[in-house]
């Protein structure tokens, strides 16, 4: 039976019904035992924990992320309004375009992508190698923890530099994303909520201070070109949305990173002829390039991701009315056997197919060319700097889900 189309969402009585706890901490550790089980149990399941239908099926997943039917924001007469209180971080996210379908969100990503040049990212490589190098050279004596050290730096310098902010405020940068990511975990508590907001107040004000110096002497960055669209009666963009703009590059482009860079080394550290692969990979930029993309399918950093149901339409087999979600498991798709000979074997040979770790469809990450140049040279320049570069402890996974990321990478080399 169709399910009713207000009220709280009931589990179709057609779909196979699974428990795993997002905190469970065996989960937490090895979600792809979960993720082998949901797609085993069907196209479309219903997840108990979080009480919404998931999907796991490559097809499935890629076939939602592409249908305009689908979207991130709710339709009209759904989703529920933030608490007050939280208003100051959820007034940032309505402008961002990550929340918004249609043309206010092609007109917000058509405008990025022109000030997001092909030409500006590829001008950053030297920098970016040239801080890895610097990165290194301060490494304490024999050993430490290669995310605080190393992984947290790159995304977060290189991003605060494009859109022409300091190096100096990558520090408060870090620490204002952090707290915002936070919001998006399987279950908050109120200090999340409330270091949120007061990081998005910060944030906020921090980010209008430079918008206004660059309203009175332009520079060649991100923010000063997305300044200059605000003329533009039609297509120009509007203060707020410069600023969820900036913010959201600012945070979307450091948390994925710095994670997508610590599983990829804990996979190469945790087996010897992987680290081997990957010391010849290094001089081989096809080869470099090819073992990035597979440590984004085997191990991404984004897990799970929802839409919304906005006509009535059918999904997998099953009937979705309006107003229902759908989540899908991006990281489970990335193993689906129907797709991936193996799936659950590393292997940087393999022949190179489109992955799900940066979405699909409308939203694909925009970030994407700039995320794959950073992985590829900061890994690049570890593997030739430290070639002896061994785990001291085996690497643990944070307690964060749907994002999925390590705790610490301590290391000695
Ligand atoms: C969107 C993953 C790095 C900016 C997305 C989405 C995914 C993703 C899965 C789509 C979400 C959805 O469909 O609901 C990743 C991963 C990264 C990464 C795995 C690192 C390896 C970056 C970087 C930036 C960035 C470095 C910017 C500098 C964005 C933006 C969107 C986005 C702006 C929204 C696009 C839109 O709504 O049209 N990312 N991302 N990401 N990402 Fe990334």
């Amino acid at each position: 039976p169709k399910p009713a189309l207000n009220g709280p969402m009931t589990a179709p009585s057609s779909l196979p019904r699974l428990q795993q706890s997002p905190r469970d901490p065996a989960f937490v550790q090895a979600p792809y035992l979960f993720y082998d089980r949901v797609r085993q149990a069907g196209r479309v399941v219903f997840w108990e924990d979080w009480g919404l239908p998931v999907t796991a099926h490559s097809t499935v997943v890629g076939g939602c992320l592409r249908d305009r039917r689908l979207g991130r924001a709710a339709p009209a007469g759904f989703g529920t309004t933030p608490a007050a209180h939280l208003a100051p971080f959820y007034d940032l996210e309505a402008h961002s375009m990550l929340e918004l379908d249609g043309p206010p969100h092609a007109k917000l990503r058509a405008q990025v992508l022109r000030a997001f040049t092909s030409r500006r990212i590829a001008a950053l490589a030297p920098e970016i190698e040239a801080l890895c190098h610097q990165l290194i050279d301060a490494l304490p004596e024999g050993g430490c923890d290669l995310l605080p050290h190393y992984a947290q730096h790159v995304p977060a310098i290189i991003i605060a530099r494009l859109l022409g902010l300091d190096d100096t405020t990558a520090p408060d940068l870090l620490r204002w994303s952090h707290a915002m990511v936070g919001m998006y975990q399987a279950r908050r508590s109120p200090e999340v909520e409330t270091a949120a907001v007061a990081a998005s107040l910060e944030f906020g004000a921090f980010l209008r201070g430079q918008m206004a110096k660059r309203r009175l002497s332009p520079a060649d960055d991100l923010l000063s070109a997305l300044l200059a669209t605000e003329t533009d009666e039609d297509r120009g963009l509007s203060e707020a949305e410069i600023l969820s703009t900036a913010i959201l590059l600012l945070n979307a482009g450091h948390e994925a990173t710095v994670h997508s860079l610590g599983n990829a080394l804990a996979q190469l550290l945790r087996q010897p002829q992987l680290w081997a692969a990957a010391q010849e990979a290094a001089d081989n930029a096809p080869a470099l390039a090819a073992l990035v993309e597979e440590a984004l399918r085997f191990d991404p950093p984004l897990h799970l991701f929802l839409r919304w149901v906005k006509e009535d339409m059918e999904i997998g087999t099953q009937v979705f009315a309006r107003g229902e979600r759908i989540g899908l498991l991006l990281a489970g798709a990335n193993r689906d056997p129907a797709i991936w000979y193996d799936p659950d074997r590393f292997d940087p040979q393999r022949p190179g197919k489109p992955h799900h770790a940066f979405g699909a469809g409308a939203h694909f990450c925009l970030g994407a060319p700039l995320a794959r140049m950073e992985m590829q040279i900061a890994l690049k320049v570890l593997i030739q700097r430290l070639p002896r570069l061994t785990l001291t402890e085996p690497p643990a996974y944070a307690d964060l889900y749907p994002f999925h990321g390590l705790n610490t990478l301590k290391v000695h080399y």
